[in-house]
């Protein structure tokens, strides 16, 4: 697994030109409008990069944009890999631990996701501050020693100066910010009413069906993660979960998403 991980990495070296990227971005459903506006060197569809996945759900794109944003090098998933498909974790969490390999010193994680604390509204981004995995853990197998530790620590995953300098800017551009514990399931199914009470009383705050296992592979290489949530519905009311609404409010919120992402690339 390690030397596939290495040669995509060397692929995609040796095809942009010494451009090593600063930041890795991933983006969440809906949310995939921000990475026509990089100012883009590289682009990768999924399908010719060799050792990825394919990218199958609607809404999600399948390409690897290497560019700028705010001046800075970027790359950015313009769609990613959901264990609801049918990925095993070793797939869903590859293009991130190319990422690492290729030099990113920070990574940013966004989502569509369902909100459980009564107090968000959709619309609302979250920050995320720490997460619960309900999800198999992509570090189970032999462990990739030159990556990272067999037991790695799941403190500050989400790293707390990032969310600091957030706060900071969000307060400075009038960006509304929620805080909150993600709480990672398969999917694909959205939770029953007692799902959602039952993550509200293990401490979640909103839940959704990515995030996690690239957070934990990139926490396990020591690249410091930056997390985001959208909140597309709420799941302790009594409306349904809906793939279509769940992009629109991702599209809508995704522009307040990508003001701040902008704000904190700016400041790196
Ligand atoms: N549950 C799980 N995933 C989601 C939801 C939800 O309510 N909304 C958007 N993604």
């Amino acid at each position: 697994m390690s030397e596939e991980i290495k040669k995509t990495a060397a692929w995609i070296e040796a095809r942009i030109e010494g451009f090593r990227p600063e930041v890795g971005i991933v983006l969440g459903t809906g949310l995939g409008d921000f990475a026509d506006r990089i100012e883009a060197r590289y682009v990768f569809e999924y399908k010719e990069i060799p050792g990825f996945p394919l990218s199958t759900v609607e809404g999600h794109k399948g390409r690897l944009i290497f560019g700028r944003i705010e001046g800075r090098r970027v790359v950015a998933m313009q769609g990613r890999f959901h264990y609801y498909e049918g990925y095993t974790m070793r797939q869903v969490t590859f293009p991130v631990r190319v990422m690492a390999l290729l030099g990113i010193g920070c990574l940013f994680v966004s989502n569509a996701s369902g909100g459980i604390n009564p107090t968000f509204r959709v619309g609302d981004l979250m920050l995320i501050t720490d997460h619960i995995n309900l999800m198999p853990n992509p570090l189970i197998g032999p462990n990739m020693a030159e990556f990272g530790p067999r037991f790695p620590d799941m403190h500050n995953c989400y790293d707390k100066t990032l969310i600091a300098r957030a706060t900071a800017i969000a307060e400075r551009e009038g960006i509304k910010l929620q805080y909150g514990v993600y709480v990672g399931g398969t999917g694909p199914t959205f939770e029953t009413q007692a799902e959602y009470r039952y993550f509200k009383t293990i401490g979640g705050d909103a839940v959704g069906m990515s995030t996690v296992p690239e957070v934990i592979v990139a926490r396990h290489m020591s690249v410091p993660v930056f997390g985001v949530s959208v909140i597309t519905n709420c799941g302790l009311s009594d409306e349904v979960g809906d793939h279509d609404d769940v992009q629109l409010q991702g599209r809508r919120a995704g522009a307040r998403m990508e003001r701040l992402f902008r704000e904190m690339i700016k400041t790196l």
